[in-house]
């Protein structure tokens, strides 16, 4: 029976019921609701309207009902309640009888589900953040693994300047650190609980708030009650924190997915994390990564989709609301898979050192080093990246890396060039000069990775 059938002389039409029901997703509620209705009785107690007994044997109900809810959660979905708050009404009246039908004094639906969507939101950013820190520990090391892998670095996929692959590795590293820090942030301004709001108008029972809070976990109780119902900004803001890394997820997973081409060849990725083609019996499809990449985008739809449900919106509850549900839990769920799966990918990833070597030789990345050699000797930046380039422009026509040309050819580029630039052009001193901080020199990047182990309790 619905929970508030006194007023209707009809049924519900059983399309409507379907349309408006929630049950079917917000089961996943079940414990929140259950742990909010334990605080909510003892409230009750505070003000008079349960003795300590009856909330004794409330509590017990809802204890047992939380233990069957734990081992068989998917049993939920059998009843035909409304919802996950009526279906908890129901089975504790069902345990206790009519002592159940006192449990819903004072509340309503709007605070309960409000606060237990935040409770929810609180389980979940635990375990993002444990999902957010094994990816930065996968990466950290396997940056400690190939901190010799030399490989070319790009701009507009052109070939830049040499890196390692250590020194990728930190660069996600750093943007899975700021996800983190955004949750953590996140986390801090979701940590105030509505119950006790009511409807729209605040309970018209004397309750401690601030203490019910505690009971919950929460550091406070909110502090408008029209605010508190209607308030979904912890949706809002754990939808943009996946979107954002959902974002890195899909570039790393682009990067890795280009690196595994056969023109680039720079790693092998496991028989694990890839599939083949069901006509062309050489394929092995990077599939774990193209669904990384993929899967951002329905992330950002679940951003935009909450964004546009609640714009507009007058306070303060409104059914529109109940649409937050579907699209949090499957862009939060959909995000920690992806941190999942891509430290499983990166578990079986394999370098092959010799192609990234080769590949990072190649290309003219050493151009700027030349550069830099001759403002050494004196010529100004602009003037030698003028020269340079026509020091390119000539290596290209012969078919040569700029290594290659004799010291008599470059000579011709510029006067100043002597024997000396040879080490010059290595990869290791490409490498090495880039010693400032945040740069790719052996050095810095072993002191990155240092202080990531550190961080991560590696
Ligand atoms: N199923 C509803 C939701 O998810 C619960 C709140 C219903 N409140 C109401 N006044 N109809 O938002």
């Amino acid at each position: 029976m619905a929970l508030w059938g006194g007023r209707f002389s009809q049924a519900a039409d059983q399309r409507f019921k379907l349309f408006n029901d929630s049950l079917r997703f917000d089961y996943r509620l079940a414990e929140q609701d259950i742990i909010g209705s334990v605080a909510w009785s003892k409230a009750l107690v505070t003000v008079g309207v349960l003795s300590s007994e009856e909330q004794k044997k409330l509590e017990q109900a809802l204890d047992q009902l939380l233990t069957e809810v734990q081992a068989d959660p998917d049993a939920i979905l059998a009843s035909d309640a409304e919802d996950i708050h009526s279906w908890v009404e129901q089975k504790l009246i069902g345990k206790v009888g009519d002592l159940g039908k006192k449990l819903h004094t004072g509340r309503s639906r709007n605070d309960q589900v409000a606060t237990d969507l935040k409770l929810w939101c609180k389980m979940q950013v635990a375990l993002l953040l444990q999902g957010v820190k094994e990816l930065q520990q996968a990466l950290v090391i396997t940056a400690e693994q190939n901190q010799d892998a030399v490989m070319p670095g790009y701009t507009h996929l052109q070939r830049a300047q040499p890196v390692t692959f250590a020194h990728w590795c930190m660069a996600y590293t750093e943007m899975l650190a700021r996800d983190e820090s955004r949750l953590q942030d996140a986390l801090k301004r979701m940590d105030t609980s509505p119950l006790g709001c009511g409807a729209l108008a605040g309970t018209a029972y004397p309750i401690d708030r601030d203490q019910l809070a505690g009971w919950l976990g929460f550091s406070a109780a909110t502090r408008n009650s029209l605010d508190s119902v209607s308030d979904r900004d912890h949706v809002l803001e754990l939808l943009s924190d996946a979107s954002i890394s959902m974002v890195h997820l899909s570039r790393f997973a682009e990067d890795l997915i280009f690196f595994n081409t056969g023109e680039a060849g720079f790693i092998e990725l496991s028989d694990r994390v890839t599939s083949g083609s069901s006509l062309m019996p050489q394929k092995k499809n990077p599939d774990a990564l193209e669904l990384i990449r993929g899967k951002c985008g329905r992330v950002q739809g679940a951003l935009t989709g909450m964004m546009m449900t609640l714009k507009g919106l007058p306070l303060a509850y409104n059914k529109d609301m109940q649409e937050d549900k579907e699209g949090i839990f499957d862009a939060l769920d959909t995000w920690l898979d992806c941190l999942h799966m891509a430290v499983l990918v990166l578990d079986g990833i394999q370098i092959k050192r010799p192609r990234c070597q080769e590949a990072a030789q190649q290309g003219y990345a050493n151009a700027t080093e030349l550069a830099d050699y001759l403002v050494a000797k004196g010529v100004p930046f602009r003037e030698a990246h003028h020269i340079v380039g026509s020091a390119v422009l000539e290596a290209i026509q012969q078919g040569k890396a700029l290594e290659e040309l004799s010291l008599e050819q470059l000579k011709t580029f510029n006067i100043a060039i002597e024997d000396d630039v040879y080490p010059a052009l290595s990869l290791k001193s490409c490498l090495e000069k880039r010693s400032a901080k945040g740069g790719v020199s052996p050095d810095q990047v072993a002191s990155a990775i240092n202080a990531a182990k550190t961080r991560l309790d590696i």
